[in-house]
């Protein structure tokens, strides 16, 4: 498959390297075609990894994956054209986190609308789903925990769409739970402010988030 990544930054060169490893196509988009990181990844990344700017990484890939600051990801979806979405397969990964000096994460949004929501409305004609936002980009690409995979929440309007981002979930190793439709980033950003709370608190990254049945 080809993977359009919008995103230079810590998740997406760790999604870029999982998709690289499962043998994909991946081109990275950057304001700047000559962006430093994208070059310096993608240097090391074997002939499957290519770099471009945003619009360039939405046309090349059947499956886009949005890897973006939120302060710059409605600039970010305008340089790389909403045309270019169409039709397709949009992970968004963002959390529209705020951090103020003094004050724990905040979210930019929330309640009675989201990020993904927002996303959703910026590309009306692509099938977002929001993926990959709860946990940190350490553990994104096959999880390793003593007590088995954790979970990944996702949520999206269109159905074969989460089916695509499920088989790709279960390729980088996750378990998924569907929890509906794109208004569930309501709830899915809040638990990113509960992961990066509690990173805070412990000092350490390495937690994820497991639904436990019976
Ligand atoms: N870090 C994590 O572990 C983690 C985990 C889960 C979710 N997330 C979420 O994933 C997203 C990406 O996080 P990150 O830490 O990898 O990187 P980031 O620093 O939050 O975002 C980097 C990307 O945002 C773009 N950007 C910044 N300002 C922009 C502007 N004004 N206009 C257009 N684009 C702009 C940058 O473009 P250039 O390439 O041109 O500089 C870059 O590609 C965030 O929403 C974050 O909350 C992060």
């Amino acid at each position: 498959m080809k993977i359009g990544i919008l995103g230079t930054g810590d998740v997406g060169r760790a999604l870029g390297n999982g998709f690289i490893a499962l043998g994909h196509e991946v081109k990275m988009g950057s304001r700047d075609a000559q962006n430093e990181r994208a070059l310096a990844w993608a240097s090391t990344s074997g002939i499957n990894a290519s770099t471009g700017t945003f619009a360039d990484a939405a046309q090349f890939g059947d499956v886009v994956v949005l890897a973006l600051l939120w302060a710059g990801a409605e600039n970010a979806i305008k340089l790389a054209g909403p045309e270019n979405f169409a039709g397709k397969v949009v992970i968004d990964a963002i959390n529209p986190l705020l951090f103020e000096p003094g004050k724990g994460p905040a979210l930019a949004i929330g309640h009675t609308d989201s990020a993904g929501e927002q996303v959703q409305r910026w590309l009306p004609a692509a099938h977002v789903v929001k993926a990959f936002n709860i946990v940190g980009h350490a553990h994104m690409f096959k999880p390793d925990f003593p007590c088995g995979p954790p979970d990944m929440f996702i949520c999206g309007n269109d159905r074969a769409a989460k089916q695509t981002v499920t088989e790709i979930l279960e390729d980088f190793g996750w378990p998924t739970i569907d929890i509906g439709g794109i208004e569930g980033s309501r709830l899915l950003e809040p638990m990113c402010v509960l992961w990066v709370g509690y990173a805070f608190r412990t000092g350490s990254g390495n937690h994820a988030f497991k639904l436990l049945r019976k």
